[in-house]
């Protein structure tokens, strides 16, 4: 310490009243020669302010007998309490931080005719160059000052929640003592329990995901006089530039927004579906970490079962085919404190738009739901019978696979011979003649996990289905042949295929105009015992 230090204080009591009772323009004899002066100011010391500043104290021939930058550390001072030097006291009013002054300090206002020990003769003018460094006062509050507001601000801050922040820490002077920048991670707290300076605590409160806030904390609710490593000196003011990124609470569950539920919804989703949906994954910023969407391909998962995150499990659980919704999963619901990988942060809130395509329960059967029935249905469709139809088959959400219309023949099969996947087969018996169903087909008894060409895998299916009443002579022959082919029966010695054709076809279009209603058909096949007896005999 300056040796000085006690004579200082009551050379500076005699002094300074003597001062006051000078009225001088010009600071006394102080004289003030500003070589700096910054552009902006938005605070100029005054009495009862403290300050901290550094000097180089020299006598007027310019030889140096005291720096605080020789000290090595910046000297801290309460200004108008005649605790420093009467002229320093005085020189210091009015100036900012980062403002250089030269203040040139006569003895009267300094150490007088005594002088100070060996270092300063009696009647010494002295000579003080200054760099301000901070200005606080103990009535002092954190000031906060929003930079930029987001558009919606669904949460703010508040005590107990957890954060994540960027921010470029700095003092007063605009020196960084500390970014969250340079390491390339956010800073993550709880706030209103300890964890950050008081000033910190009270700064944060109120921010919303997106905002920019610039907030200044006196020294006596950040480090106080100790300071904070090397980077934070004893009374520093201290300003954070904070971004705030990320904001929940311990108590949060999931919570969903944007949900838009389709018109229809027959079922929804239990524990053990079978979901395919597409997602836009983000976090709280905007930011996307992934999407389903870049793949091409829906993501599928059984639910309710632990293969997703939980905040996921419990999201796709009650939600409707075709339902569309925003789940916020807090961290302690996804990847947790450790984050995943490059890609999830820790401790990351994670919002996720899902759009469900589809889903289904490995229990499920085909639906089969009439949608226009004729009024004389004399028969029905069954294993065997060779049916002609027309059909639409699409995915859950709408979109079109395949239509028979656009071909010019109607699509025909034999039910019960694995020429079409078993849900089709199945939603096409029992049919009459005219009928209209929809069959809905899950993937195990569609096409499965692997689907086939233009059909995801563990798709499931639409299908909308007409059947069609004619069977022409072509389509009779081919349905005969298959029947042979299929050891149903067997062609009469000394007749041709096509002769056989001919008759019977004859003998079934009882109406005699050209085509054999499937019901026809039938009537062959199951109803007249008689001629089915004699068509087994000629096939
Ligand atoms: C004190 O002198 C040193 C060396 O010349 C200089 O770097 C420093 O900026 C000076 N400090 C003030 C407060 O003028
Ligand atoms: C912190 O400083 C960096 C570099 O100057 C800047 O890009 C960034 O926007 C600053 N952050 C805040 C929150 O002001
Ligand atoms: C969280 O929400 C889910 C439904 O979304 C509910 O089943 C669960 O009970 C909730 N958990 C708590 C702790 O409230
Ligand atoms: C499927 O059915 C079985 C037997 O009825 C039942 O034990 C099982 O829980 C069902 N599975 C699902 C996912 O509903
Ligand atoms: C997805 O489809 C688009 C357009 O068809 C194509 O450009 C892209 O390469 C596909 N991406 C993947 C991962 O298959
Ligand atoms: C995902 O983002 C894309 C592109 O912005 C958008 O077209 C799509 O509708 C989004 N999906 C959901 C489920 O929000
Ligand atoms: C259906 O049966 C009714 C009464 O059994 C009969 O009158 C009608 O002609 C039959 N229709 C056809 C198309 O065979
Ligand atoms: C298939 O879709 C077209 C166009 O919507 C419609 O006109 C037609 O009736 C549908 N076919 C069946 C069998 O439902």
């Amino acid at each position: 310490m300056f040796s000085c230090c006690c004579l200082v204080a009551v050379l500076l009591c005699t002094w300074s009243s003597s001062v006051e009772c000078n009225p001088s323009p010009v600071l006394g004899d102080v004289v003030v020669d500003k070589s700096f002066t910054p552009n902006v100011c938005s605070r100029e010391a005054k009495e009862g302010d403290f300050v901290r500043y550094h000097y180089n104290a020299t006598f007027v021939d310019g030889k140096t007998f005291d720096s605080s930058h020789q000290r090595g550390a910046a000297k801290v001072g309460l200004l108008g309490e005649g605790r420093l030097i009467a002229g320093i006291d005085k020189g210091l009013q009015g100036m900012c931080v980062n403002e250089r002054r030269s203040i040139t300090v006569p003895p009267h206002l300094a150490y007088g005719s005594t002088g100070a020990g060996d270092v300063v003769p009696p009647d010494t003018t002295l000579v003080f160059e200054i760099h301000l460094l901070d200005v606080w006062n103990k009535a002092d509050m954190v000031v906060t000052k929003t930079v930029t507001t987001p558009k919606d601000c669904k949460r703010s801050v508040m005590s107990s929640d957890y954060v994540r922040y960027h921010y470029n820490g700095t003092l007063l002077d605009g020196s960084v003592f500390e970014s969250s920048y340079n390491r390339k991670q956010t800073h993550n707290t709880l706030v209103g329990e300890g964890w950050l300076v008081k000033g910190l605590d009270e700064g944060l409160m109120g921010m919303c995901v997106g905002e920019i806030r610039h907030i200044v904390i006196p020294p006596f609710k950040a480090y106080g006089e100790k300071g904070s490593g090397t980077e934070i000196p004893s009374q520093a003011t201290l300003v954070y530039d904070v971004l705030l990124v990320d904001i929940h609470n311990s108590k949060d569950n999931i919570t969903y927004e944007n949900q838009v539920v389709p018109e229809s919804c027959t079922r929804k989703s239990v524990v053990g579906d079978y979901v395919r949906y597409h997602y836009n994954g983000t976090f709280l910023d905007g930011s996307t970490f992934d999407t389903s969407y870049q793949r091409n391909s829906t993501y599928n998962t059984y639910i309710g079962m632990g293969y997703v995150i939980s905040g996921m499990d419990q999201a796709l659980v009650g939600i409707c085919v075709g339902e569309k919704r925003r789940v916020i999963i807090p961290p302690h619901l996804a990847y947790g404190e450790s984050g995943a990988g490059e890609v999830i942060p820790p401790s990351a809130v994670l919002v996720f738009d899902v759009d469900v395509i589809d889903f289904h329960n490995p229990n499920d059967t085909v639906g089969i739901q009439v949608t226009y029935k004729p009024e004389v249905c004399n028969d029905t469709t069954a294993e065997n019978d060779l049916v002609r139809y027309n059909y639409n088959c699409s995915l859950m959400d709408g979109t079109l696979l395949f239509s028979s219309h656009s071909y010019e023949n109607l699509q025909d099969a034999v039910l019960g011979a694995e020429k079409v996947i078993d849900g089709l087969d199945s939603g096409l018996r029992g049919m009459c003649l005219g009928e209209r169903r929809v069959v809905t087909v899950p993937p195990h008894l569609g096409h499965g996990e692997k689907g086939a060409t233009g059909v995801p895998g563990s798709a499931v299916l639409v299908f909308e289905i007409e059947l069609d009443e004619e069977v022409p002579q072509e389509e009779f022959a081919e349905f005969i042949k298959l029947q042979v082919a299929e050891g149903k029966g067997r062609i009469k010695p000394g007749l041709t295929m096509d002769q056989v054709v001919v008759d019977m076809f004859e003998n079934q279009d009882r109406n005699k105009d050209g085509v054999i209603t499937a019901d026809e058909l039938k009537l062959k096949v199951e109803e007249d015992k008689e001629r089915e007896d004699m068509k087994h005999e000629e096939l």
